[in-house]
């Protein structure tokens, strides 16, 4: 099958980071690992100097057709006097908004050669390898009312509401273990039940979808405050954790620095299934930003943006395979002591974004 893969480099080292990942698609191409059709668009500042908003209508236009969207960056100092509505990041909303990308997928994984430099002890984190899925698009930053009021008194109320509909619940609760079902077959299913009534329908939904569909795999119940302290406790424990809105943005940064670097860390959003092809929107990105303080200085971490490739290889291309290589050429490099300058520690080498591009691709083809 060929896969439609539209690429948004963005802004600051977005195209750089980019340009390691297009040369790594180009050689699984080649190799006929998989075959890919790919578009190229504007996102962020260079889409606004380009047709003067964040993303163009034709651009949205071919990231919807696509199978999968890979997104680098958005941002810089040198668009921080555009107005609201087209500033750079109203490309990433507004992408994520049409695509319905509604599951925020973020893996804390734990390359052997970094656990030791980690300020986390070795055998914590040794091996890690879990997967948070937050729901995106529902929740606390979403529910009306939310606003400030003042009262009669002069003193002034602030009001976030909490919504979440069973349909919400079961979607997000599927792709949970969809996605442990090509892992390790374990959901824990993170809320507060014990205060919160949205936590009382998560955990009954989450119950009911899992004897109904996924009965053979392990569901377990945890609060979300119990699972951050349990995450720095021992993450082992955990294989896929589903949680909401709120709890996913906290628990998924208390993951990700168990593993380390900005400059490491992928993501991937996906939305609804299409009933007719069984496919999801999906978009994926690097965790981190455009970093305008070394953009351009050819020093940024190509990794986060190449693994987030090599998720799209899982999670949209079923390239099984190729995803297992492309990690595998990662970790060996890693393992040879070659590192960008944000993840160097002693006895290691430091390369640029380009070199660390290439003893990737070198390793794959010696795979
Ligand atoms: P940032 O993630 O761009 O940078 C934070 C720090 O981490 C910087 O010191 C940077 O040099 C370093 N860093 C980030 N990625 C790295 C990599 N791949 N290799 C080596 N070092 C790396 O966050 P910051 O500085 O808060 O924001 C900069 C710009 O990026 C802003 O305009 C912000 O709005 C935008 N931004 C965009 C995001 C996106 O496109 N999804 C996400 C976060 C921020
Ligand atoms: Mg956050």
């Amino acid at each position: 099958a060929t896969h439609k893969l539209f690429i948004l480099p963005g802004d600051g080292i977005g195209p750089e980071v980019m340009g390691e990942v297009e040369k790594i698609v180009g050689w699984f191409g080649k190799q006929g690992v998989a075959s890919f059709e790919i578009e190229r668009g504007l996102v962020g500042g260079a889409a606004y100097d380009a047709h003067g908003e964040a993303i163009s209508n034709s651009d949205m236009a071919l990231a919807q057709a696509a199978d999968a969207v890979m997104f680098g960056s958005v941002g810089g100092p040198k668009w921080a006097d555009v107005p609201y509505s087209k500033r750079p990041e109203a490309g990433l909303l507004r992408l994520r908004k049409a695509l319905g990308l509604f599951a925020n997928l973020r893996p804390a994984i734990c390359f052997p050669a970094l656990a030791a430099a980690s300020s986390l002890k070795p055998d914590v984190i040794e091996g890690l390898d879990i997967l948070i899925v937050r729901e995106l698009t529902g929740g606390v930053y979403f529910g009306e009312p939310k606003e400030i009021v003042t009262l009669e008194d002069g003193q002034q109320r602030a009001v976030d509401t909490q919504v979440y509909t069973t349909s919400e619940i079961e979607r997000i609760t599927r792709v949970a273990f969809e996605l442990a079902k090509t892992r390790r077959n374990k959901v824990s299913s993170a809320e507060k039940h014990n205060v919160m009534k949205s936590g009382v329908l998560w955990k009954q939904v989450v119950t009911r979808i899992h004897k109904a569909e996924f009965a053979s795999m392990e569901l377990e119940h945890v609060l979300a405050d119990n699972c951050a302290m349990q995450l720095v406790r021992w993450p082992k424990q955990y294989d896929v954790i589903v949680c909401d809105n709120l709890f996913g943005d906290i628990l998924s940064d208390v993951a990700a620095m168990l593993t380390g670097s900005l400059g490491m860390l992928p993501s991937a959003s996906l939305g609804a299934e299409d009933p007719a092809t069984g496919k999801r929107k999906a978009l994926y990105e690097p965790v981190h930003g455009s970093a305008p303080d070394i953009a351009g200085t050819g020093a940024a971490n190509p990794i986060a943006t190449i693994s987030s490739f090599s998720m799209a290889l899982r999670y949209s291309f079923q390239a099984i395979e190729a995803a297992d290589m492309l990690d595998k050429a990662v970790t060996n490099v890693l393992a040879s002591g070659l590192r960008t300058a944000d993840i160097k520690s002693d006895n290691t080498h430091v390369i640029g974004t380009t070199a660390m591009g290439a003893a990737i691709l070198k390793e794959l083809e010696h795979l």
